[in-house]
């Protein structure tokens, strides 16, 4: 049976949201969260001599330790392919749904790639009010490009240059945060795979909601990533859980919002905290946002890094492939 897609529903006109849409209260707090200024940080000088580039180091280190999320600018990524990024992904989803469900994953059976709704199964069985494209983008040898979508035809261009320029940008935020751990800089690339760090790529769309007070887009959660390096339309609805409140993070222009996922939380041994984050919808706006999440590859096994640990540091997490990490997290989500 075809998946209910939550852009049909929402342009089907109904006036009140179906019930698996619908919060529980404990979820809908604090749904108009006052504007947050998480961490803004300028990456020009990370090219510099290590004396230039040090100040900028250390606000990456910070953020990565108080917030676990910041934005960056001047990234080294062109306004016009971030422009041409989310023209290829409107338009795809701007499709007759008959032509997005020739591309309908098969998400019950664990295969994420393709369209699809609910990415995530939550406890009480509650849906997000967002539907999705998801697919592998990096390496090339570990991505199908007949789960890509083929229409429109410049979609697979565009794609590959983002994902090539989101890699040297996190090539770049992997060197900082290496350097402010006190390890080599080449260590948390390394500890994530080297070249075979795998980058996913996600699509959200959020459809206009006729009751935004009562919905979430995406349910609270941590990524699991290493790092997710987010742009999102001109439409805000990205929150995040700082000091005991849900915080809006405010949208800069061109910025690309960096996520600390469970990852690097565990690499790192706890110094750098993974976000707990969710999005909001609104009346009258599509959401649009495109999250690449970087991965150690399955098999890879996931632990604090040695040179952090002695007598007084000992580990906090214990090393697990990073398929177990993954499977131990959705049973609990399950459960
Ligand atoms: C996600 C996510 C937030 C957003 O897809 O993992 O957190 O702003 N999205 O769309
Ligand atoms: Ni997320």
């Amino acid at each position: 049976m075809a998946a209910v897609r939550v852009q049909s529903i929402a342009y089907g006109g109904v006036g009140a949201i179906p019930s698996q849409f619908i919060r529980a209260d404990h979820e809908r707090s604090a749904l108009n969260a006052p504007p947050a200024k998480i961490p803004l940080i300028d990456m020009s000088m990370l090219h510099a001599s290590p004396d230039l580039r040090q100040p900028t180091v250390a606000e990456i280190g910070t953020a990565a330790q108080e917030w676990g999320i910041f934005q960056v600018v001047n990234h080294g990524i062109s306004e016009d392919l971030i422009r041409r990024l989310q023209t290829v992904g409107k338009e795809f989803f701007d499709l007759p749904q008959e032509e997005k469900e020739t591309y309908a994953n098969n998400a019950e059976d664990g295969n994420l790639e393709g369209y699809g709704t609910k990415l995530v199964h939550n406890i009480e069985g509650k849906m997000g009010w967002n539907d999705y494209y998801f697919h592998m983008l990096w390496p090339p040898s570990r991505r199908d490009l007949n789960t890509w979508p083929k229409c429109p035809s410049s979609y697979r261009e565009v794609c590959e240059d983002y994902g090539r320029g989101i890699l040297s940008v996190v090539d770049k935020l992997l060197s900082a945060l290496s350097i402010n751990l006190g390890v080599q800089e080449c260590s948390l690339k390394e500890a994530i795979g080297g070249e075979d760090m795998e980058m996913e790529m996600k699509i959200n769309y959020y459809p206009p909601c006729p009751q935004p007070e009562l919905a979430l887009g995406v349910l609270p959660h941590t990524d699991m990533s290493a790092l997710t390096l987010l742009v999102a339309n001109q439409a805000s609805g990205l929150q995040v859980f700082k000091d005991s409140d849900w915080v809006a993070v405010d949208h800069v222009p061109n910025a690309i919002v960096v996520h600390i996922g469970d990852t690097l939380q565990i690499l790192s041994n706890g110094k750098y905290k993974n976000v707990l984050h969710r999005s909001v919808v609104s009346k009258d706006k599509v959401r649009m946002s495109w999250p690449v999440f970087c991965n150690p590859p399955g098999n890879k096994v996931v632990a604090p890094m040695k040179e952090l640990l002695d007598d007084h540091s000992p580990a906090l997490f214990t090393a697990k492939t990073f398929t177990d990490y993954r499977r131990c997290k959705i049973n609990k989500v399950k459960k």
